[in-house]
């Protein structure tokens, strides 16, 4: 292990003196550049090597500013994911059929509401404010993930959020533990032991609706029929049409694909659907024994997009909740504030 890391080690102090050779090699090339340019260049080079040596790249590190501005927006999209998301279940906390389930889905909200508040401080490393973000979020700029635009008119519908919407947040979230920014990756690390669990609950729950009654098990189908599409394009538009994807991956921000996740996603949950006995509402489905894959039909991007823009069943719904619970909230901060302040004085 020791040696391996020296080896490592060796490797990047090379390239690093490889790379500041040529820096300054082409610098003399070329009459009149400009040394801030060149050095920003040159520390551009030497975040590139760490990241391709998988070291963190931690808060007070250089990094370029596309890489900066890119974390932001993504970890921050992803706090306003877990933070509406918390909403289309929360929905159900009061009416869950009995005080286990009760017990089980509140801590899985709370889970939700925990995975924003890391999430924001992990945004904050980076240099921008919670109320910048929160700011970002009210005012309907910021972006959250569309499947929580979708209302949840039964109990099943709980089951269904964990079993696909949790499952497939695991597809995409495991790879970002290995994520080049260290904050988010260690973020991660916890959250998706988390997500594991809330899958297992949806899918339990899932489960007992399935071997039920035959209404239950019509519900958990109408469910299963409900939330199939729109949890596939959960990860995003096909690779062909993938704006972010090149340099995200050059980062080591992004490891796979959108398009190989939602292939994972479909190939772990095909056999699950059929343990329940549910079928999955796709009849291009199908196994391909020589690519060792399931085959599906193609995704309605145009309701994706819809729902992108705000047309989505509960977009303004979603919205005008958290902007009610955000005021509702304000005497809380205050109150907050004031007694950090007194505090603060005492302190002194
Ligand atoms: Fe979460
Ligand atoms: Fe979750």
């Amino acid at each position: 292990m020791v040696a391996d890391r020296r080896d490592t080690e060796n490797l990047v102090i090379d390239a690093l003196l490889y790379q500041n050779d040529r820096m300054y090699t082409q610098a003399l090339d070329t009459p009149g550049s400009d040394a801030d340019a060149l050095d920003e260049q040159a520390l551009e080079l030497r975040f590139l090597a760490r990241v391709d040596a998988e070291q963190k790249i931690e808060p007070k590190d250089w990094m370029p500013a596309r890489y900066r501005n890119t974390l932001i927006r993504q970890i921050s999209q992803h706090a306003h994911s877990e933070i509406v998301g918390m909403l289309p279940e929360g929905n159900w906390i009061t009416r869950a059929p009995s005080l286990k389930r009760k017990a089980i889905l509140i801590a899985k909200v709370q889970d939700e509401g925990g995975h924003g508040a890391y999430l924001y401080s992990a945004a904050e490393t980076l240099g921008v404010s919670r109320d910048q973000l929160i700011d970002q979020l009210l005012s309907g700029k910021a972006k959250y993930s569309s499947i929580f635009n979708y209302p949840t008119p039964t109990w099943a519908d709980v089951g269904a959020i964990g079993w696909l919407v949790d499952g497939a947040a695991i597809m995409n979230q495991i790879p970002l533990c290995r994520c080049s920014y260290g904050p988010y990756a260690r973020a991660m690390v916890r959250v998706c032991r988390e997500e594991s669990f809330h899958q297992r609950q949806g899918y339990d729950l899932m489960l007992q609706l399935a071997q039920g009654t035959a209404e239950q098990k019509k519900m958990a189908q109408t469910a299963l029929d409900r939330w199939w599409w729109p949890a596939l394009m959960m990860f995003g538009p096909s690779d062909a049409n993938s704006t972010h994807s090149a340099e995200s991956t050059r980062w080591k921000i992004k490891r796979f694909s959108n398009d190989e996740l939602r292939q994972k996603f479909v190939d772990f949950t095909v056999p699950q659907a059929e343990f329940l006995g549910l079928t999955i509402p796709d009849p291009l489905l199908r196994w391909n024994e020589p690519a060792q894959r399931y085959d599906f039909g193609p995704i309605d991007w145009s309701e994706f997009e819809q729902v992108l823009k705000g047309n989505g069943p509960c977009n303004a719904e979603r919205l005008a909740a958290r902007r009610d619970a955000h005021a509702q909230g304000a005497w809380v901060r205050e109150a907050a504030s004031a007694y950090a302040e007194k505090r603060k004085h005492h302190a002194g």
